[in-house]
């Protein structure tokens, strides 16, 4: 693990860090190990912590030992809500979850990188297939809220726990699928009284369901049941999303080094196309893509900066690049010429990158 300065305060917001720091405005306490903490955005900050359904968010966690360390928690509310919301249930060893569940409270501040993730819908009107287990629920909320505020869009959604008292959002679900009736279509699985959900049982209840993306999030072994169920109900695999917990082993809120005039006398040129927009930047080998777009104040996707969450994913056009870390890649992304920002440096003198 990167060790921060103790001696620094992540909640200054005058402390030389990325990201912001933004004031809790509520708690809810959703079960007896979760909650969910919403953050008031100002509004000069409005454009930053903009998000899809489905993003996460990545707080400093203060730590007495360390200064602060970086979790990641996926947000919950849905974009058209007031605030910005992550929910949060306890781990036994959790460091993170813990801390947040026993200290936050209205008025405390964290600081906070922009919402990140790749995990959300191209459209709040499709059809989907949300699948989630325990906290899994997080991210699924955020996309089911989004879809039943769309004029179409339906849901399907699979949801296993424990037991009843263990349902994250169980009564407002309930009142959601009251309200918009065969627009929702929920199956609560409960192990204490099912056991742990089969492939075979998945499929059995997802098959009318197989022409729609399914969404899944949960440990890893509920996943696979999802991932063998949808094969076995004969969905097409390229429509399954997934979204996986995520521990960091890095500190993605120390700055940027600045780069030095000695190494741009051979830096690439890379052209990023983004948003819209192109930008022609010096790229040189002592840093990553993300660090020189943050550098040159572009708005650039990223979280982990450590190759683990995807969030800087982007494809080259032209050129080539070495990289490091590769984890939230598969080989066919890698052949197809995907590439992670944060892990990308040049190795050839003109390149192009699209996100
Ligand atoms: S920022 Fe997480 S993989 Fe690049």
């Amino acid at each position: 693990m990167t060790s921060t300065p103790a001696s620094i305060d992540s909640r200054d917001s005058s402390a030389d860090l990325l990201g912001n720091v933004l004031e809790v405005d509520q708690v809810i306490s959703e079960t007896s190990d979760a909650v969910t903490i919403r953050f008031s955005i100002p509004a000069d900050m409005a454009d930053d912590y903009a998000f899809s359904p489905g993003q996460f968010l990545t707080l400093a966690i203060p730590s007495e030992r360390d200064g602060w360390v970086a979790r990641c928690y996926s947000i919950s509310s849905s974009p058209s809500q007031a605030g910005l919301a992550v929910t949060v249930k306890r781990t036994a060893d959790g460091y993170g979850s813990n801390w947040l569940c026993d200290n936050v409270a209205p008025g405390s501040t964290l600081r906070v990188l922009p919402p990140s993730g790749q995990f959300s819908p191209r459209s709040p009107e499709a059809d989907l297939l949300l699948c989630a287990a325990g906290s899994g629920v997080t991210p699924a909320m955020s996309i089911l809220r989004a879809v039943m505020e769309s004029i179409t869009g339906r849901v399907a959604f699979f949801y296993a726990n424990r037991d009843e008292d263990s349902i994250i959002f169980r009564d407002e679900i309930s009142a959601l699928s009251d309200h918009f009736g065969d627009r929702l279509v929920v199956r609560h699985w409960l192990e204490v009284e099912s056991g742990l959900p089969t492939a075979a049982e998945f499929a059995g209840w997802a098959a009318p369901f197989k022409d729609r993306e399914i969404f899944a999030c949960g440990p890893a072994p509920f996943m696979e049941m999802v991932r063998a169920g949808a094969d076995i109900a004969g969905f097409d695999t390229f429509r399954i999303q997934t979204e996986e917990y995520r521990s960091l082993s890095g500190d993605p809120f120390q700055p940027i080094a600045e780069i030095d005039e000695d190494s741009l006398s051979d830096a690439a040129l890379v052209e990023v196309n983004i948003d819209g927009d192109a930008h022609v930047l010096a790229w040189p080998t002592t840093h990553t893509l993300v660090d020189v777009m943050v550098l040159n104040g572009i708005d650039t996707p990223y979280a982990c900066r450590e190759g683990k969450c995807g969030a800087c994913v982007c494809r080259i056009g032209q050129g080539e690049v070495a990289l490091g870390r590769t984890d939230a890649l598969e080989q066919e992304d890698i052949e197809e010429g995907y590439v992670l920002g944060c892990q990308a440096t040049p190795t050839s003198r003109n390149i192009k990158i699209e996100f």
